[in-house]
This record gives structure tokens, C-alpha cells and sequence, in this order.
């Protein structure tokens, strides 16, 4: 896999690429980064990327050209082109998924204000990266990188994908380590009692609370097995009787 990124700040990427597991997966050999520096493709002769928006209005627009002649530097035929873009469909783990098969991603950034819209016949399809407003691409096309860099096969254990939040559309169970006994905090106990199946039953019951706590919409979309619909209504009993 390799990732090809374009945007006005590529100094922003120094400690992403750097550091834990981007940094592993890059020595190894399992995906490689390029970061492009858009300015570099300005023809404008005081090297401008950006001007006020035809129509008027606040802040600045990105030109079409740098972006345009950044990305034929980079793309072929295997390449699928992303804008980064809060006025986009948003990214999540289904869609790190479907993106992590391509050979090739190339993640545009728009920084300033916007982009010229011009620029949306060079792109495959726009994502964002959730309902807030940041300052620029980058720190989404890091976000998107990262779900994805994961996702490539030798990047971390196999397995433990699968019990991770949202891989099997529920919020991950709770974890606990050593020591025992934390502040007088416990560990509880069916985690010390080597009971496989009870240890499966309890994570299970703690993802369901968890999901039904904090994302009720997952729930709605989750198709349910006997046992999560048993787990589920006495979730839900205590809480009705409030
Ligand atoms: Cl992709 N870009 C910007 N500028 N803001 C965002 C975003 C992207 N996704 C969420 N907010």
C-alpha cells in the first residue's frame, strides 16, 4: 500500500510518520508515505495558491492548478483520489475497510477557506472525517491514513482487529491489566477466573452496555442474535423501571 498525500504543510506529517505504529509499518515495508508540498506546483509568480472567492465573500479559495498538477505528478492508473473535505460523506471503519484494498490513495488537502470546486472532476470521492469544522486536510487525511495503515496485513496481531469498537458493530468491552487492585478499585472477578465462555458472556453483556449507553444509533442498525436480544432487554429492564 502506498499513501501519497498533497498539502501546503508537509511538516505537519513529521511526527505522524515518525512515531509508534506508522512509523513500524513504514521500516517494515508494509506502506509507504509520500507527502507532496502543493506550493512546489504553483506557476503563479509571487507563488500564490489561493485568491478571494469570485462572487465575494469571507476568506480565500485554493486554485485549481497547484492541486491538479501536484496530483498528475503522483497518480496512475491504480490510483484511487481523495479531497479531504468537511462537505463529504463521513469516514468510518466500513469505508477504512473498502479503502485499505486500493494499491495506491491519494489524499488531497484543502487548506484556507476551500478549494475551487473545479477540482472535483480529478477526484474519485470526497470524505470528511466528522460535524466540526478544522482548520485544514491534513489532520483528517492523518486520521484517514492511520484507520487504514492498521488495516494492512502484518501492521498489527490479526485478531486483534476483530474485537476492536465498530468491527463487529458494537463499542469495544473494557480492558483491565495489573495491578489487581487499584485504588481499591478491583479488577471484576470473572476476568481472574480463567472461564472462557464466562469471559466471553461478560464482554459481550459490558460492549452491549456500552453501545446502548453511548451509541443507540449502532444498536439500530446491529442485526441481533438470541443471546445479544436476551443481553439487550435486561440492559434496558432496570433502566425502564427508573
Ligand atoms: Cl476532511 N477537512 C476539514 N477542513 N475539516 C473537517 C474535515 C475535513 N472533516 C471534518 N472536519
Amino acid at each position: 500500500m502506498k499513501i501519497s498525500i498533497l498539502s501546503l504543510f508537509p511538516e505537519m506529517y513529521e511526527g505522524f510518520l515518525n512515531t509508534s505504529i506508522i512509523k513500524k509499518a513504514r521500516l517494515k515495508e508494509l506502506v509507504e508515505f509520500e507527502i507532496i508540498d502543493i506550493r512546489s506546483f504553483t506557476i503563479d509568480k509571487h507563488k500564490r495558491v489561493d485568491d478571494a472567492p469570485f462572487g465575494g465573500g469571507q476568506g480565500m479559495v485554493m486554485f485549481p492548478q497547484p492541486i491538479v498538477d501536484a496530483l498528475r505528478s503522483v497518480r496512475s492508473t491504480d490510483s484511487h483520489v481523495i479531497l479531504m473535505t468537511p462537505a463529504a460523506p463521513t469516514f468510518d471503519q466500513v469505508k477504512a475497510r473498502d479503502l485499505v484494498e486500493y494499491q495506491h490513495l491519494i489524499l488531497i488537502c484543502a487548506h484556507y477557506e476551500g478549494y475551487d470546486e473545479r477540482i472535483l472532476n480529478y477526484v474519485d470521492e470526497v470524505l470528511s472525517i466528522g460535524d466540526y469544522v478544522l482548520t485544514g486536510g491534513e489532520l483528517a487525511s492523518m486520521v484517514i491514513s492511520d484507520a487504514v495503515t492498521r488495516l494492512v496485513k502484518g501492521v498489527i496481531t490479526e485478531d486483534s482487529n476483530l474485537y476492536e469498537s465498530f468491527e463487529n458493530g458494537l463499542l469495544e468491552y473494557p480492558q483491565y491489566t495489573r495491578p489487581s487492585e487499584f485504588e481499591g478499585q478491583s479488577v471484576p472477578d470473572v476476568l481472574l477466573s480463567g472461564h472462557h465462555e464466562n469471559i466471553r458472556q461478560y464482554r459481550l453483556k459490558e460492549s452491549l452496555r456500552k453501545t446502548y449507553q453511548y451509541r443507540k444509533d449502532m444498536l439500530n442498525k446491529l442485526e441481533l442474535t438470541k443471546e445479544t436480544q436476551k443481553i439487550l432487554e435486561e440492559l434496558i429492564k432496570p433502566l425502564k423501571n427508573n
